[in-house]
């Protein structure tokens, strides 16, 4: 199996923690939340490189070109995260065919193992395209303006939806600006794809694989840092 690049969507604001600094460079365990993110991809032998998908005036970036001995190419994101995942898609080099397997990795995710990885890629490249994600373990309500619960949703068949996420490059550049011209705004890779007509493999993964969102979480990350190698 030929290495694979990964597209690294980091052009969120996400301010919401951190004041002023992007939460994707406040300091987890000492050093900015990307980096930590961007070293376990590189670490990975079936990945080849990272594109990172930055924001329009992001003056952050360290201005890394290489990890592991692997490139790391910069491009510059949209409004959207699948705006900046096409971004990333459209700048990656020329000899990533069409054809190839793409992964897309959230950068406020620095907590994915090795082991997903690698399961990711085994299971979904003979289906065609997959995403991580775990079933729903927690009774799901929907809640009315006023705040109230006012129906429980069945929990049957419902998955949470994690990244890497990999598809192949031309059909998931297609499906995301085919989304984009419906007027269709996709959350993640995997609805583009199905509003393509795909049906992705959900390929359970681990749930401490955590979105990275609050100050909570960063305390969390922390903690599951060292544990999720
Ligand atoms: O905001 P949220 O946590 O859902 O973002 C998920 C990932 O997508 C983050 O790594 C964020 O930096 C990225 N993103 C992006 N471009 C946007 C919005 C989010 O690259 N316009």
């Amino acid at each position: 199996m030929a290495a694979l690049w990964c597209v690294v969507p980091a052009a969120g604001r996400g301010t919401r923690v951190g004041g002023d600094l992007p939460k994707q460079y406040l300091p987890l365990a000492g050093r900015p939340l990307i980096l930590h993110t961007l070293e376990r991809l590189a670490a990975h032998p079936l990945i080849a490189g990272l594109m990172v998908v930055l924001g329009g005036k992001d003056e952050h970036w360290p201005g890394i070109g290489q990890l592991a001995d692997k490139p790391v190419l910069t491009t510059l994101g949209g409004a959207e995260r699948c705006d900046s995942v096409l971004a990333g898609l459209r700048a990656l080099p020329a000899e990533v065919a069409d054809e190839a397997f793409v992964l897309v990795h959230d950068a406020a995710r620095p907590c994915v193992r090795q082991a997903d990885i690698a399961r990711l890629i085994e299971r979904a490249v003979p289906a065609g395209g997959g995403l991580l994600g775990a079933p729903l373990r927690d009774t799901l309500k929907r809640a009315g303006s006023d705040g109230r619960s006012h129906t429980t949703e069945p929990r049957d068949h419902r998955w949470r939806a994690f990244t890497p996420q990999m598809f192949r490059r031309g059909e998931l550049s297609a499906a995301l600006l085919a989304a984009a011209v419906a007027g269709v705004t996709v959350s993640d890779e995997a609805m583009a794809m199905e509003h393509a007509g795909f049906a992705p493999l959900l390929v359970e993964g681990a749930e401490d694989n955590i979105k990275v969102t609050t100050a909570a979480d960063f305390a969390l990350a922390e903690f599951l840092l060292p544990r999720t190698t």
